[in-house]
């Protein structure tokens, strides 16, 4: 693994594919920045990319090596996740590298037998987790939007946590950490739900419960065949919302809930 020692040199990576027909760049590691379930994460000067994200790791002794963890990762499976998550970058994503999503620019090999791996990204910024707090309407809609790009590319994230949303110094939004993610297909009525269930899920983490399915917009079911019975499917959906039965509201009532006549919570505001 690349330590602290090697922090003042430079590393030399092959390109992963045609490194022959390629010309050889130094990357220079500047600062550590993250230790991720696989990967080290560096923030690198590339000749041509200029500041850039280097995923390192030491595929003959990396975090995942032993057997018995759960998240156990077999030294030659390291390629193949890589590789997944290449393909949303270079498949899918490829109209929002750079906007959305950092810019891909591709796996690397050091070492013999390939021993160390990289893939290196445009650097996107700092991640919510690293203490961003002013979570204000310009911000939060941002951070809506991404999700509404890359889903509209027919991709659900799959783990949306703050350290995969990033923000740089202009206060845009990146999204970053598709190994998991998984394609939809926006043509079907099951693709569309389950990625406007996701845009529910990242409004909820923002505490935005009160929206409806529906506010994602009617772009998530443009392409549907039928998208008037797709929304008109949602409607009837969110009509039930907030419906709570009778014998709840009566268990409720012993603690003062109040409810409309239709069955639904009155809430008071403190
Ligand atoms: N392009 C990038 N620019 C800046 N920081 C990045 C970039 N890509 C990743 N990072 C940093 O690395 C962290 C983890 O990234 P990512 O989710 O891709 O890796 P991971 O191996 O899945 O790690 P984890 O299991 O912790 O999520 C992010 O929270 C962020 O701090
Ligand atoms: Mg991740």
């Amino acid at each position: 693994m690349i330590t602290d020692e090697s922090k003042d040199h430079t590393t030399q990576l092959n390109e992963f594919d045609n490194h022959l027909a390629k010309p050889l760049y130094r990357l220079k590691l500047v600062e550590y920045i993250y230790g991720g379930f696989l990967w080290d994460f560096w923030i690198c000067e590339h000749p041509l990319y200029g500041k850039v994200i280097s995923k390192i790791v030491d595929t003959f002794d990396h975090p995942c090596s032993i057997p018995d963890l759960d998240d156990n990762v077999a030294c030659e499976d390291i390629i193949k996740q890589a590789i997944r998550e290449q393909e949303f970058y270079n498949g899918p994503l490829l109209e929002l590298q750079g906007e959305v999503v950092p810019r891909y620019f591709g796996i690397y090999t050091a070492g013999r037998k390939d021993q160390y791996l990289a893939m290196v990204l445009g650097f996107a910024g700092y991640s919510l987790e690293t203490g961003v707090h002013e979570f204000n309407h310009e911000l939060l809609s941002k951070i809506c939007d991404a999700y509404k790009q890359i889903h509209l590319c027919g991709v659900s994230h799959w783990d949306i946590e703050d350290r995969h949303i990033l923000v740089n110094d202009q206060r845009q939004i990146q999204l970053v950490g598709f190994r998991r993610s998984v394609r939809q297909d926006v043509t079907t009525v099951k693709g569309v739900l389950r990625l406007l269930q996701e845009a529910a899920c990242v409004r909820g983490r923002f505490e935005l419960h009160d929206t409806p399915l529906a506010v994602a917009g009617a772009e998530y079911w443009a392409r549907l065949r039928n998208p008037a019975a797709f929304k008109a499917n949602l409607d009837r959906r969110e009509a039930r919302r907030g419906f709570v039965p009778p014998i709840i509201r009566q268990l409720n009532a012993r603690f003062g809930f109040k409810y409309t006549e239709d069955g639904r919570e009155i809430r008071t505001r403190k």
